[in-house]
């Protein structure tokens, strides 16, 4: 077989083989593929897209690339739960210790945030002190004895994908929608978890822009996951701006707490309810949606929830007395803010643009290597639908860099003024599954 005769084939719109797949996959996680023919052969799908068996394939070649995880000597059912990446989006902060106070076993794996997209790794660590690797027996213990775990993703889980992600990343090939789907499933599938609740984000913060994408994702992910017998909800949500007030790292930390304490921002909240439900039903702790709901209101309203995310912080090495004092998390020393010049409401906010330019703050890398500085991001003091004045604050720039000038103008162009108000009224756009 060669390499060449692949990238025709599917540059010319043939369907590949799972032996075909299975040998670009092998090679490429080997390093005897070189980049450029991986780059060619992505760049194909990317035009002429992949069947359904060609993804499901394609998924199975890659969760075969590496180890997977036994999560057997846990008990119950595990969940576990992905979103597809969006701007400001906090939602795996909350929904770990609002689902294991309902006493469902949360087995989480997540990943690092990169270009404009934030990573729930990269949060925690914006906790003084809180451990990410953890080992796999540790792992299993946690969840095992507090119903909660969460862990970055172990070496040899998917290396294809971690190849391949990278790739995408630097080839304009990361918004494919068999590629996602792929790259997603391959990594819940290899990370055990008997149920899963992928987030998919729709909108300028998302890599899908419109909800018909999204939804199109959706489905195939789920089609996926069916098919190697898991149980999976697909929910599409909106990431027309972004999500809650507070983009960067510690600053969601933050707003996560709010949102566990009951006093968190409409959307944020109403999403993480939506996934922390179809997590509770699907683990098997409720029959219906509106009951789990109305008991995961109830754990916030008492307080478990958030005593559940001081324990998780504890049990995973970090202080938990930020959750009460969170001016032990870092903070940046400029606050820079950014002033509306003309009169009206906010009709939209490119979301994908305060990724960006929370990314330039330091928030973000823009190559793997980078450093993160977690004190870097955005308070959003307007959002769509807000009236603005000339010299109204829009949003207020935290960083430790004194050059802010780039980062201010994508700021204030993510924004724009018009004269009709435009009311965002739904949050979850469907549910899939
Ligand atoms: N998240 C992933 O893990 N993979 C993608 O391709 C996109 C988002």
């Amino acid at each position: 077989m060669r390499m060449y005769d692949i990238i025709v084939k599917k540059r010319n719109g043939g369907e590949l083989t799972k032996e075909e797949i299975q040998f670009f996959v092998n090679g490429y996680t080997g390093g005897r593929i070189p980049d450029y023919q991986a780059a060619a052969l992505l760049m194909a799908i990317y035009f002429r897209g992949m069947s359904k068996k060609e993804t499901a394939d394609l998924t199975m070649a890659m969760v075969n690339s590496g180890e997977t995880v036994d999560l057997s000597a846990i008990e119950g059912v595990k969940v576990d739960k992905h979103s597809t990446g969006g701007v400001g989006d906090k939602i795996s902060l909350i929904v770990i210790p609002l689902v294991a106070s309902l006493g469902i076993p949360v087995a989480k794996m997540s990943g690092r945030g990169l270009g404009h997209t934030g990573g729930t790794i990269d949060k925690l660590e914006s906790i003084p002190g809180f451990r990410t690797e953890l080992t796999g027996e540790e792992f299993i213990y946690n969840v095992n004895k507090y119903k909660m775990a969460i862990s970055g993703q172990s070496g040899n889980l998917v290396p294809a994908d971690k190849k391949l992600y990278a790739l995408r990343d630097v080839t304009a090939t990361v918004d494919s929608i068999p590629l996602i789907a792929s790259s997603i499933m391959s990594k819940k599938i290899a990370s055990g978890a008997d149920c899963i609740v992928l987030d998919v984000k729709a909108g300028s913060g998302a890599f899908m822009k419109s909800v018909e994408e999204a939804c199109e994702l959706a489905g195939t992910m789920v089609e996926i996951g069916k098919s190697l017998k898991r149980k999976i909800v697909a929910v599409v949500t909106d990431m027309s701006q972004p999500l809650g007030h507070e983009v960067g790292n510690s600053n969601e930390v933050i707003e996560a707490i709010d949102v566990l304490k009951g006093k968190g921002p409409r959307d944020e909240t109403e999403v993480a309810l939506t996934i922390a439900s179809h997590m509770a039903v699907l683990g098997g702790a409720y029959e219906d949606f509106e009951k789990a709901q109305v008991e995961l209101k109830e754990v916030i309203r008492t307080g478990k929830a958030i005593d559940k995310l001081k324990l998780l912080i504890q049990i995973q090495g970090g202080d938990p007395d930020v959750v009460d004092n969170i001016e032990k998390l870092p903070k940046a020393k400029y606050h820079v803010e950014v002033r509306a010049v003309e009169e009206g409401y906010v009709t939209s906010i490119d979301a994908e643009c305060i990724g960006v330019s929370a990314m330039l703050l330091g928030a973000g890398r823009k190559t793997k290597e980078d450093k993160i500085d977690y004190s870097a991001g955005i308070s959003m003091k307007k959002k769509v639908g807000d009236k603005t004045q000339p010299g109204d604050i829009l949003c207020v720039l935290h960083t430790n860099l004194q050059d802010t000038g780039e980062a201010e103008q994508i700021a204030l162009k993510a924004y724009s003024i018009g004269n009709k108000q435009k009311i965002i009224e739904k949050y979850i756009y469907d549910v899939i599954g």
